[in-house]
């Protein structure tokens, strides 16, 4: 039996059930199902709609259902075709013929739509708390770092030299963008549909912002044909979660390049390598191409969730069935890799000395432009006369600070026996001491900040407490 049986003379065909079936995705919302119905049987019984023995019936009986499930007692009928079936059935197995009293004036559609938003209120605080952590991992990487140089590039070629703390930050404050858009995802998301009906609205009197108190909204949707459609929050969640993914992948990317014997400059700790069942040599940091790849995974979650709500008629067509196994593919994706990078991370081992010798003079070739500025000469020009330097030491086959003198003063006479000093990557860092530079002043600042910007968190009633520092 379901809960539309009643119009149809023959029965269902048994692969287009199986189709229809979603318990082994949605039952994954059984508590919220419960803590739902609950809420809405407390709305009834105010509006009179339950008596108050029914009412004591049904919260007892939901109350004996949610209990089933914390302890993994609950058990499944072959019947159910949907988590909000399945906790129907048990209840008119409890109380009889009184649970059937339970849904007056509500619909799948709007149950389904509150489900699903109770559950992600629920979850969104466990990823920002597992970004947090990764966060806290980069924070500490970056004490640890004090003033170890590196060398930072872009194009991926060598550039200017940075201090490792300075590295471990940026990935920093890309997971605090990450954290801010679940702050202000959590504003969308906290809308109660429950009272919406199949698509018109409810006939009863329920007081719906009462309602959304009760079960934690910070408001109450305000057309009804729009609630039960609303799928935004899903498609946000998922491009929150895509975003956090492309982020992971970059730093995951990162890894990989430099734990190779090419650069040297890290090497992953036992416990989060693995070997190789051929090659008995390798360590593989497969736990960071993984996390590259999955990046692939959510982008798809995301497209796939924005491709079946393009085009769709107004309020609910089935198609929206679609939306929870992706967000919670994402979730479990996102929660199984952020505390493995965390734990990665934080056991990796350095190596500074194969970093510094990384770092040549001609990661200074900027710095040689700005000593010509500060003699005096224009920018452009103090760039042309560097390339020359830039091409003669090259031709020559040696370093920038092998260039002797005479050479240099042959390309300009503003260069002096000081010019040598422009070599030193200390006396670069120090010098980019303005807001957000490496210098070893401004990534102390900046360690103060990022400890103070990790108070921030999300709240379904959208008190999310955000500390940007001075
Ligand atoms: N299993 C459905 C879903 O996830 C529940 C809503 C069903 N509504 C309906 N009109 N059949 O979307």
């Amino acid at each position: 039996m379901t809960l539309w049986s009643g119009r149809f003379t023959q029965s269902l065909d048994s692969l287009a059930w199986d189709l229809n079936l979603s318990l082994s995705v949605d039952r994954r919302m059984a508590i919220q199902d419960v803590d739902g119905s609950l809420a809405w049987a407390n709305a009834l019984h105010k509006a009179k709609i339950l008596s108050d023995e029914e009412h004591g019936q049904i919260a007892l009986g939901l109350a004996s259902v949610k209990e089933e499930f914390a302890s993994g007692k609950f058990s499944f009928a072959a019947s159910d075709e949907d988590i909000h079936t399945a906790v129907e059935r048990r209840l008119t197995e409890l109380i009889g013929a009184t649970a059937g009293k339970l849904h007056t004036g509500r619909s799948r559609n709007d149950q389904v739509a509150t489900d699903f938003r109770l559950w992600m209120l629920q979850t969104i605080p466990l990823l920002n708390n597992a970004l947090k952590d990764l966060q806290s991992a980069l924070i500490e990487r970056a004490e640890l770092a004090d003033q170890t140089l590196m060398p930072g590039y872009t194009h991926l070629q060598r550039a200017q030299p940075i201090l490792l703390a300075h590295w471990w930050l940026s990935h920093f404050w890309s997971l605090q963008r990450d954290r801010e858009r679940l702050v202000d995802l959590t504003k969308r998301v906290s809308v109660l549909p429950l009272g919406s009906g199949a698509l018109a609205g409810t006939p009863l009197s329920i007081n719906r912002i009462e309602l959304a108190k009760s079960l934690g909204f910070a408001d109450v949707s305000q057309n009804s044909m729009d609630a039960v459609s609303d799928r935004d929050f899903a498609a946000e969640f998922l491009f929150c979660s895509t975003m956090i993914g492309i982020h992971l992948s970059k730093l995951a990317e990162q890894i990989v390049l430099y734990t190779s014997a090419e650069f040297g400059f890290f090497e992953l700790s036992d416990s989060f390598s693995i070997g190789s069942s051929l090659m008995p040599q390798k360590k593989n940091p497969d736990v960071f191409e993984l996390t590259r790849g999955k990046a692939g995974t959510l982008i798809g979650l995301l497209t796939g969730l924005l491709a079946a709500l393009k085009g769709l008629p107004s309020t609910y067509d089935k198609d929206l069935q679609e939306d929870k196994q992706s967000v919670f593919q994402a979730t479990d994706i996102l929660l199984g890799v952020l505390p493995v990078i965390a734990g990665a991370l934080r056991t990796i081992t350095v190596k500074p000395e194969r970093m510094r010798a990384a770092i040549d003079s001609f990661m200074m070739a900027t710095d040689l432009a700005d000593y010509l500025v500060s003699k005096r000469i224009p920018f452009r020009e103090a760039h042309a006369i560097t390339g020359k330097a830039v091409r003669a030491a090259t031709e020559k086959k040696i370093q920038l600070d092998e260039l002797p003198l005479e050479a240099y003063q042959t390309l300009s006479p503003a260069f002096e026996a000081d010019v040598y000093q422009v070599f030193d990557p200390v006396k670069s860092i120090v010098k980019k001491n303005a807001i957000g530079g490496t210098s070893p002043q401004s990534v102390k600042k900046q360690i103060e900040l990022a400890k103070s910007n990790l108070t921030l968190i999300p709240s379904p009633l959208g008190e999310g407490s955000k500390s940007k520092g001075e």
